[in-house]
């Protein structure tokens, strides 16, 4: 599939020939170039960008106009991966209405190919009518984010009635019309039940192997967000390390006058 555009419908297919879907979190125009050069096949301009970011303590206090303001600046460095955007807290949940004005300016304003929101039947109605009127939509079962002040960070699905549950809200999520459904924070077989009970793809972080896709914050990946790292995360690299050795030694260059005397090129 490489050389041309990723389109909400070639994430199906590629569940259907069995092959997996990789995506990571991007908030900026550079990072998005390197991670679309990567070849990876989805950017999420995740909510959390609230912690990793803008500095907040969740994903409560992120706003649609910072959504749209990082969205497009993904999309400027965007060529190849499939661009996909949350919809941050109180955007779809007051009514039906105010979900599909808020998502269309994420597409129309923001130029996202599709928009992600949390929650499986209680925002059933919101799904289906996105859908309906032509905006993709990936749902997000398991842990969900914006419900950290009822939920915490716990892992969700561990027991047999919330394990249905979650199988429900996804099926009903890809009756609703949904494109993908991403699965945080669950145990590998509740994922792996669910992954085997719909036809769009599964994407997991923190949800084991069996899932269709899996993602990960960027940041997280690359060692870059050092203040907290979870436990399913794998750290790829610890770019933390190299910003601050290097800045450390670009700070006695300038006190010892080595930087630009000797070191620049010009
Ligand atoms: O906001 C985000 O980055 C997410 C991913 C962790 C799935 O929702």
């Amino acid at each position: 599939m490489s050389g041309h555009s990723i389109r909400v419908p070639d994430l199906k297919a590629k569940k259907a020939r069995g092959e997996k879907i990789a995506a990571l979190t991007a908030y900026d125009a550079t990072m998005a170039r390197l991670l679309d050069r990567a070849g990876v096949d989805v950017i999420l301009v995740g909510d959390s960008l609230g912690m990793v970011v803008l500095g907040y303590e969740n994903t409560l206090a992120v706003t649609l106009d910072d959504m749209l303001h990082h969205t497009r600046a993904v999309v400027r460095g965007t060529e190849r991966a499939l661009v996909v955007v949350d919809m941050p807290f109180l955007t779809y949940q007051v009514s039906v209405e105010e979900a599909v004005r808020n998502a269309g300016r994420l597409l129309q304003e923001g130029g996202a190919a599709a928009v992600k929101l949390e929650g499986g039947r209680p925002v059933i109605d919101v799904v289906r009518r996105l859908v309906d009127v032509g905006i993709p939509v990936m749902g997000h079962l398991g842990l969900q984010p914006q419900s950290v002040r009822q939920t915490g960070y716990a892992k969700s699905a561990t027991g047999r009635e919330s394990a249905d549950r979650l199988m429900e809200d996804a099926i009903a999520l890809r009756d609703a019309g949904a494109f993908a459904v991403v699965l945080e924070s669950i145990p590998d077989d509740v994922a792996r039940m669910a992954t085997q009970s719909i036809d769009v793809p599964t994407i997991g972080i923190g949800a084991g192997p069996e899932c269709d896709g899996q993602i990960l914050v960027s940041y997280d990946m690359l060692g870059l967000f050092d203040r907290f790292v979870p436990s399913f995360v794998h750290q790829y690299a610890q770019l933390s390390e190299s910003i601050v050795d290097a800045t450390r030694t670009y700070v006695d260059d300038v006190h010892a006058g080595r930087f630009p005397r000797t070191l620049a090129k010009t």
